[in-house]
């Protein structure tokens, strides 16, 4: 079997060498001698794989062996650790992927995709085998997220995990308050500065980030990784309005993942919510990340920094290639994949606030069918707002007292037959942070 352990060359085989793979390539080359006298080892990529030979990825390729199979790259018996940084769920990424493991290779992967469908069972084999398989880079890009809760909170109970972990979300938000635009021009724009995935849902969906939050839910609560169970709730529905009007009430919306182990079970969503402006996370701007970490001892841990890019994101690869050159072995989520219990998921949310904006006709009694309505489904009000006239309807504005999500759905299945209120009233929960 090949092994990593040693004091010999670390020899690397990397396959994908788009905007991560040459960035990793790239600190490899330029900081040899720092990763060196860091780890008392010579990190070596010995041989690379990508689809197209030709392409100028502005790094030196030439003193590399050259795969057009990734999967044979991973086969090969001159390297030691396969760096996965091609990326899909399935396909090429996850045969190369067990095709490392089961040839003897550690394995480092930036792939949340991959991992947030495949994580328990490639764990599994990768612990069957005697190898390491690690994804700092899987999540919040440079933030050094998943070193923090293996290792640095590895003596808490963890309570709760929040995080902004998808940049285009945010910058796509913050876009729209700063510039007072409308969403589609926003996600407009934001696609031509190439800031989209291929399939924008896995953005705008919450898709992407909530792949990111199953894998943090494993290592916080020992749980396998359950992407399926994620409640996911993208931003496409929220209006320029929402975010005004949050603000006048002194809060921002942010996609905001939350994981928490409660006494109904695990719960991790994925959705829009409104978090108070001066909180850390209702400051951050742009497309940057903030992973807040809640454990029973060591309290409130706020961490924030890119969360994608080529420099961030190699530098989050780099991390656990240079744990392997230095022999740290640590369970891919923390503890031995064989001990992660299936998590029993939260059949509802823990009750919340919630925002609610509704456009109301503007006749006597309108609204007080509505605070009938939410009444009845055992909603109550803590504020309210109306805001200025316009073609016979108003927009109204509640901030109501903590109820389940249930109790909502139900008063916002009910608006209808008030007869008052026009089209499908919006819902953000606020979150307390
Ligand atoms: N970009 C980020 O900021 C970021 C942040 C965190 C995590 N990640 C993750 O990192 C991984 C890579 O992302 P990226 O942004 O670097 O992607 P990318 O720029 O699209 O690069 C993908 C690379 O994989 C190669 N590739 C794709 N399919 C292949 C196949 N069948 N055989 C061989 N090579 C193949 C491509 O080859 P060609 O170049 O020849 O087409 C390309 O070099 C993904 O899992 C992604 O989710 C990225």
């Amino acid at each position: 079997m090949t092994t990593s352990h040693g004091t010999g060359p670390l020899r690397l085989g990397i396959a994908g060498l788009g905007t991560v793979g040459a960035g990793v390539i790239k600190i490899i080359q330029r900081r040899a001698a720092l990763l060196t006298a860091r780890t008392g080892r010579e990190i070596e990529v010995v041989a690379v794989s990508a689809r197209n030979r030709d392409k100028d990825r502005g790094v030196r390729l030439k003193d590399y062996a050259w795969e057009d199979d990734p999967v044979a790259l991973a086969r090969r018996d001159d390297i030691d650790l396969f760096v996965e940084l091609m990326g899909g769920s399935d396909g090429p990424a996850k045969v190369a992927t067990e095709t490392a493991i089961a040839t003897g290779k550690d394995v480092v992967t930036a792939n949340k995709a991959m991992l947030a469908l495949h994580g328990q069972a490639l764990a599994t084999a990768a612990e069957d085998a005697g190898v390491a398989l690690r994804f700092e880079a899987a999540v919040a890009g440079g933030i050094p997220v998943v070193k923090a809760l293996t290792e640095g909170l590895a003596g808490n109970e963890v309570q709760r995990v929040m995080g902004v972990m998808n940049g285009t979300c945010n910058y796509i938000l913050t876009r729209m308050e700063s510039a007072g635009l409308p969403y589609d021009e926003v996600f407009e724009e934001a696609n031509a500065l190439g800031y989209l995935e291929a399939d924008p849902t896995l953005d705008v969906g919450g898709i992407d980030a909530g792949h990111k939050l199953s894998l943090l839910s494993s290592i916080a609560f020992g749980t396998q990784v359950d992407f399926a169970a994620v409640e996911l709730e993208g931003i496409q529905r929220i209006e320029f309005a929402d975010i005004e009007q949050a603000r006048d009430m002194g809060y921002r919306i942010k996609l905001l993942g939350v994981t928490q182990m409660t006494g109904r079970g695990l719960e991790q969503r994925m959705s829009p919510c409104l978090v108070p402006a001066d909180s850390p996370l209702g400051q951050l701007e742009g497309g940057t990340n903030m992973v807040v970490l809640e454990g029973d001892a060591v309290g409130q841990i706020v961490m924030r920094g890119a969360g994608a890019g080529e420099g961030p994101t190699a530098s989050a690869v780099l991390s656990d290639i240079l744990d392997i050159a230095r022999g740290i072995r640590v369970s891919t989520f923390g503890q031995p994949a064989s001990s992660l219990v299936k998590p029993v998921p939260a059949k509802a949310a823990a009750p919340a606030a919630f925002y609610l904006r509704m456009q109301l006709q503007d006749k006597p009694g309108a609204l007080a069918r509505v605070a009938a309505v939410l009444g009845e489904a055992g909603v109550s009000i803590n504020r309210m707002r109306q805001y200025s006239h316009a073609e016979g309807t108003a927009p109204v504005l509640f901030v109501t007292h903590k109820c389940p999500r249930a109790a909502l759905d139900a008063a916002l299945a009910g608006m209808g037959k008030t007869g008052v209120v026009e089209g499908e009233p919006i819902a953000i929960r606020i979150e307390e942070v």
